[in-house]
């Protein structure tokens, strides 16, 4: 039967699906990682510039592992298809900061702290439940099971982070604009997700042989997604609640963040 284990068993067993599938998700947490960066060197908050600090590093870490998942099975990375790049098509749309902005040297305005979390708020929200997927399906493997985890909880403390400070911000008077820019972000998102699937699935259905019925199944259900997602879930990505877990980013990363790698 078709489902999403069955898919994610599919790509594992397979190197050429499985170099793709970790380079994809390798580049995206380095980029995340370098993003995260470049707001620490920018931020002038004293207070938020460690926990984006520790953001980034977490983002790296999660890099280093993917990366670590597919050297231990003798494999490079691959560059990722431009299709296939959610970061950089999401800022494409205007979704967070661009490039040229984080490398610039002018410290960031209030507007776009908000517009980095808020990118977050969204986009967290994604790799959080993208996350919790691979735990259903990997948790108990030897080989990807702890990694999978460690991942997963640290994407929750990401995304509970961005809950906390935006509803701080919100509470300081930004909260129009924040709910106008998390509409906004969530409609990007949505949108960029279902063309990157499409864009994976059909180089997955190439490399896997996949028949064609097979490839207009997983099709129709990056679709039914993204119409399921416009329609009601855009709202999961622009609500705020503040979080059980609180200062979740409140402790700096440990001194040997590679080491914890499996
Ligand atoms: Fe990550
Ligand atoms: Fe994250």
């Amino acid at each position: 039967m078709l489902s999403t284990r069955s898919l994610f068993n599919e790509i594992y067993r397979n190197d050429q699906a499985y170099q793709l599938f970790c380079s994809i998700a390798a580049g995206g947490e380095d980029q995340g990682g370098w993003e995260n960066e470049r707001i620490t060197a920018l931020t002038r908050d004293p207070v938020l510039a460690p926990k984006v600090a520790r953001h980034g590093a977490d983002e790296r870490k999660h890099g280093r592992i993917f990366t670590r998942l597919l050297n231990k099975r003798g494999l490079p990375k691959v560059p990722v298809p431009d299709e296939a790049d959610y970061c950089m098509l999401l800022e494409r749309q205007g979704i967070g900061l661009s490039h040229e902005r984080l490398n610039s040297d002018l410290p960031l305005t209030e507007r776009e702290i908000i517009t980095y979390l808020v990118h977050s708020r969204v986009t967290e929200q994604r790799a959080a439940e993208q996350m919790r997927q691979l735990v259903k399906v990997f948790g108990d493997h030897p080989e990807l099971g702890r990694a999978m985890r460690m991942i997963s909880a640290d994407e929750d403390d990401h995304l509970a982070y961005c809950h906390e400070e935006l509803l701080r911000l919100a509470s300081e008077g930004h909260g129009p604009y924040i709910r106008h820019a998390l509409e906004t972000s969530a409609r990007g998102e949505i949108r960029t997700y279902r063309d990157v699937g499409l864009a994976v699935t059909s180089r997955m259905a190439g490399i896997l042989r996949w028949p064609r019925w097979k490839l207009a199944v997983v099709t129709l259900g990056v679709h039914a997604l993204y119409l399921y997602d416009r329609a009601f879930g855009w709202r999961r990505m622009v609500t705020l609640r503040m979080p059980e877990h609180r200062n979740a980013l409140g402790t700096p990363a440990p001194p040997h963040a590679g080491h914890e790698v499996p």
